[in-house]
């Protein structure tokens, strides 16, 4: 059956991308009939708009022609996916507080179709925090969001607030529409992947061998089920994956704070290798010799614990929190000990012993403990089909609430 959008073209300098998008998106065989809001036809022509999507163009509330042949609740429901592109700060200002003023806003509060949109706008404006208020707001009600992306504006100044490329945009709405129907479309997702660094002075550090390669590829197993993924990653060699958001962290308090800006999500998996202590006083130059000295030692504080701290957070707790348990002895043991002590719901654990090559190695053999679950004990696997079992059981978990949730 053919899938369709509902777009949104709200105006920015932004909008002349939004044809390019319709024409991807025809190329690909998908519906695409089109709302130009006022704002919108100062940028676009709704004959340009009309011509490109092979439909007519909305534009109008009030308009009796266009409610006879297609009334707004029916125009906004009729599409599998509603895309808002540009979607300036005044229309997220209007959909964040519900405010239906125009066909646009109007289409948005009425639709019970999940929801995409693509902000544009001047770099001071994406920083001001009413819009970060409102992003967040619109997070919350399960919005999603692409982009937007750094880069020079139309207005000349540089920064963060140019709208993602036509490609980005449709790869998103591609992606939408593919997972449309499975239990895990829509939801937010943190992952923490590799290993974090914590700096003794400016040219040396403590780390361990986290190479990454499981993280990442839960990370791109949960983005492909329709997941909206940010992936907060010490350093790496693995090229980035392909998902939604990469912050790109080196120590364990910076991956603490770059889980909780990305709050709040429905499913928080750590897999990284966290440094559990940090050298206590950083050295601000770095360490010398001195001839017939002792070598120095280093005091270590505590880091944060990045898992228990998301199992335990009172408002907004993720839904499902899953930590990876690295193992070298008394995996079982060690595993139930952590699913307590964390707090987390779930708990992957994995034999790192030398001989296993678990650390950069392309496989691994892990069990899963859930609570109130037996133990799975899943056989030696690549770690990209460990992340596809783990993301299959993490849509099975979520269908079970589902039915649950809409039971009488
Ligand atoms: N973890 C975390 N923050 C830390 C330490 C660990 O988020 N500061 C997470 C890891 O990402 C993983 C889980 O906790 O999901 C278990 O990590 P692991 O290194 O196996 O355990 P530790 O908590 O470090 O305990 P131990 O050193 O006793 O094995």
């Amino acid at each position: 059956m053919t899938k369709r959008v509902l777009l949104i073209i709200a105006g920015g300098i932004a909008a002349y991308k939004s044809l390019d998008v319709i024409r991807r998106l025809r190329e690909r065989e998908i519906g695409v009939r089109c709302i130009l809001t006022n704002a919108g036809s100062q940028f676009v022509t709704p004959l340009s708009v009309a011509s490109l999507s092979g439909d007519k163009v909305f534009t109008e509330l009030f308009s009796l022609t266009d409610e006879a042949e297609m009334g707004h609740i029916k125009l906004s429901r009729d599409a599998d996916l509603v895309v808002v592109a540009p979607a300036t700060a005044d229309l997220l200002g209007k959909m964040a507080n519900g405010l239906a003023d125009d066909l646009a806003t109007t289409a948005l509060l009425a639709t019970d179709k999940p929801v995409l949109i693509a902000p544009a706008m001047n770099p001071e404006m994406w920083a001001h925090p009413a819009t970060k208020r409102n992003v967040e707001q619109l997070m919350r009600d399960g919005i999603h969001v692409v982009g937007p992306n750094e880069g020079e504006m139309a207005c000349g100044e540089i920064g963060l607030g140019r709208m993602a490329e036509p490609d980005e945009i449709v790869q998103a709405i591609c992606r939408h529409l593919q997972s449309s129907l499975g239990p895990l479309a829509g939801k937010r997702a943190i992952v923490t992947s590799g290993p974090t660094i914590e700096a003794i002075d400016p040219v040396r550090f403590l780390s361990n061998h986290s190479s990454g390669k499981q993280g990442h590829a839960v990370a791109e197993a949960l983005h492909k089920a329709g997941v909206d993924v940010t992936l907060v990653s010490g350093p790496v060699r693995e090229p980035a994956p392909n998902v939604d958001k990469v912050v790109e962290i080196s120590s364990a308090v910076e991956m603490l704070q770059a889980c909780e800006q990305a709050l709040p999500v429905d499913i928080v998996v750590c897999v990284a290798a966290v440094a559990d202590w940090r050298p206590a006083d950083q050295q601000a130059q770095k360490l010398k010799k001195q001839a017939g000295e002792e070598p120095p030692s280093i005091r270590f504080v505590e880091n944060p614990d990045i898992l228990k701290t998301l199992a335990g957070l009172d408002s907004a707790r993720p839904q499902l929190v899953i930590g990876f348990a690295a193992e070298t002895e008394n995996i079982e043991q060690n595993a139930e000990r952590k699913l307590q002590t964390k707090g987390c719901d779930w708990v992957v654990a994995n034999n790192v012993s030398a001989e296993q090559n678990t650390f950069g190695g392309v496989h691994n053999e892990v069990m899963l403990f859930r609570r109130g679950n037996r133990v799975e004990a899943w056989p030696k696997l690549t770690k990209q089909a460990v992340a596809d079992q783990l993301v299959r059981r993490i849509a099975e978990h979520f269908d079970q609430r589902r039915d649950t949730d809409t039971a009488p």
